[in-house]
């Protein structure tokens, strides 16, 4: 299907009901005429080549379509997103738009969504809930709704059905149409809905408004074709494809020339960097050994699978410089069990031996994680081999979750015995040994000196910095805010579970011994 036909079937706009009509009769005009998402369709993966967009340009008759309007943009989820925002602000900024720190400022107010859980989603309808009045009192603002939630079939008929205020609707793989899509929904105030089920194609050049002078998000691939059989991703965000080496590199080396002090690679599953190239074998390893001769001073990525995750990244990882010594490496649950379930394609041993291969190579190295508790039918000794694993690695920090099942995935079709209330105790549980490792790291900087990477005020106290390390640690410290974006070294003083406090050392008198 070509972007045309895609956006024939796709795209519909539907009158707005009277007033008066009741929430039944909008819904029941909706079904007759509009084509939802389907996840069914978002699931399949085609042989088909991906094609290149080189140049993104905002069509010249929508040249100065915000002029005099003002934009907000609400992020939930992961730092994919928070990047798409970036996007899409580069966008209405070309459109002439401004940016404004308020929902009651804006003419335009999209909801960058998240489908990841249950609660993220219960989150955005209570934001809905909340613009509602705003809308009444403001007709003319537009309301979108944008992000992993909108390919959702059952997200979309929620919002016909309950919440016909929202002017548009539009999928993960539209956000290079928005100035179409927001023209639509200026001209003719109709609700505009347009999402691609299947994934689009990789479009460079697009305009950015990054959030930050300091650290930036890099795209290296879009999409994940793990399919873990949790996870809603592979169906929101499409197959993997990943950005040309040669774009990534001009991208990172631009940011450099800008100032900027730290870059994240992105992507869903960025060890599969590099699987859909048919003429290059050029893999993440290969990438992150051309990154780090960059004149930057940190390179992250994220997220990593431990199933892709190769000897030759390790072996470029291990070289140091700007390649920092923190890697992220979700591993879900200790149970091989429970793994084969989950789809992860890796046992606890092979991870267990993963890691043993890091920390050899990078002695130094801290490693962070991504759990699930209370898969379906978890037993307690499967979790509790998810506190052994944990304790055996010691990582210095996870991102710790309760199961939460996501319609159209496989794992939301599996019965499950074990009630929320040992699912939330074996969250709290892990959670204790979480906190206790985490404070056991951190104790081990006291009178330390560390190089941070000072990011601005506390959010605390706007007296007092705040930067991070390079393996990501919070550090508090007073200093002239001249140093904000610049790397310092502090002396670390007392040390928290989850942050560091220290004290700026001037640069003549400072060792590196982090
Ligand atoms: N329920 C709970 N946690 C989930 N994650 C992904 N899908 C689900 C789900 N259905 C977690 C995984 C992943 C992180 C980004 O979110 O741990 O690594
Ligand atoms: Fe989801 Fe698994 Fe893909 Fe990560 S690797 S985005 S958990 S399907």
């Amino acid at each position: 299907m070509n972007e045309k036909q895609r956006m024939q079937s796709q795209q519909v706009q539907a009158e707005k009901p009277a007033d008066k009509k009741s929430e039944k009769d909008y819904s029941k005009y909706f079904q007759a005429v509009y084509v939802p998402p389907s996840l069914k369709d978002a699931k399949k993966r085609g042989k088909e080549e991906v094609k290149y967009e080189k140049d993104f340009a905002i069509p010249e008759e929508f040249r100065g379509m915000g002029e005099g309007k003002r934009f907000y943009i609400r992020t939930y989820g992961c730092q994919m997103n928070e990047h798409d925002t970036e996007v899409m602000a580069g966008i209405f900024m070309a459109l002439g738009y401004e940016a404004c720190e308020s929902v009651q400022e804006a003419d335009v107010i999209l909801l960058n969504t998240c489908a990841i859980r249950e609660n993220a989603e219960n989150k955005v309808f209570g934001e809905l809930g909340h613009l509602k009045p705003l809308k009444l009192e403001k007709p003319d603002l537009l309301i979108g709704v944008c992000g992993c939630m909108s390919q959702e079939e059952s997200v979309v008929n929620r919002i016909l059905a309950k919440h016909h205020f929202v002017d548009m609707i539009f999928g993960t793989h539209n956000i290079h149409r928005l100035p179409q899509i927001l023209n639509e929904a200026y001209m003719s105030k109709e609700m505009v809905i347009e999402v691609w089920s299947k994934e689009g194609d990789v479009i460079e050049n697009l305009p950015k408004v990054r959030k930050g002078q300091t650290k930036a998000w890099v795209n290296i691939m879009y999409g994940c074709d793990k399919f873990c059989t949790y996870c809603i991703v592979p169906y929101t965000r499409g197959k993997e494809r990943s950005r040309r080496p040669e774009e990534i590199i001009q991208e990172v080396r631009h940011l450099a020339s800008q100032g900027y002090k730290e870059i994240t690679l992105l992507g869903q599953n960025v060890n599969a960097y590099g699987k859909d190239f048919t003429d290059l074998d050029y893999r993440l390893g290969d990438l992150m050994d051309e990154i780090r001769k960059i004149d930057i001073p940190r390179v992250r990525f994220t997220t990593s699978h431990p199933r892709d995750f190769d000897d030759h990244l390790i072996e470029v990882l291990a070289k140091g410089g700007n390649l920092v010594d923190h890697i992220h490496l979700p591993v879900q649950s200790g149970s091989t069990d429970i793994l084969k379930i989950m789809a992860r394609k890796y046992t606890r041993e092979h991870y267990l031996e993963l890691v043993r291969k890091i920390k050899a190579a990078i002695p130094n190295v801290s490693l962070t994680t991504d759990i699930i508790v209370g898969y379906p039918n978890e037993t307690e000794e499967q979790f509790e081999e998810t506190i052994s694993l944990y304790k055996e690695v010691g990582f210095d920090a996870a991102y710790t979750f309760i199961y939460s099942p996501r319609e159209g995935t496989p794992a939301a079709k599996m019965k499950d015995n074990v009630p929320l209330e040992i699912k939330k105790d074996r969250l709290q549980r892990l959670n204790a040994i979480v906190n206790e490792f985490s404070a056991q790291k951190m104790k081990e900087y006291a009178g330390k000196v560390v190089e941070v990477l000072v990011e601005g005020e506390s959010k605390n106290n706007p007296e007092v910095l705040a930067g991070y390390t390079t393996k990501n640690k919070l550090v508090n410290f007073k200093a002239p805010k001249s140093v904000i974006g610049q790397v310092v070294k502090v002396k670390i003083t007392e040390t928290r579970t989850w942050s560091l406090n220290g004290e700026w050392v001037e640069e003549a008198a400072a060792v590196k011994v982090d």
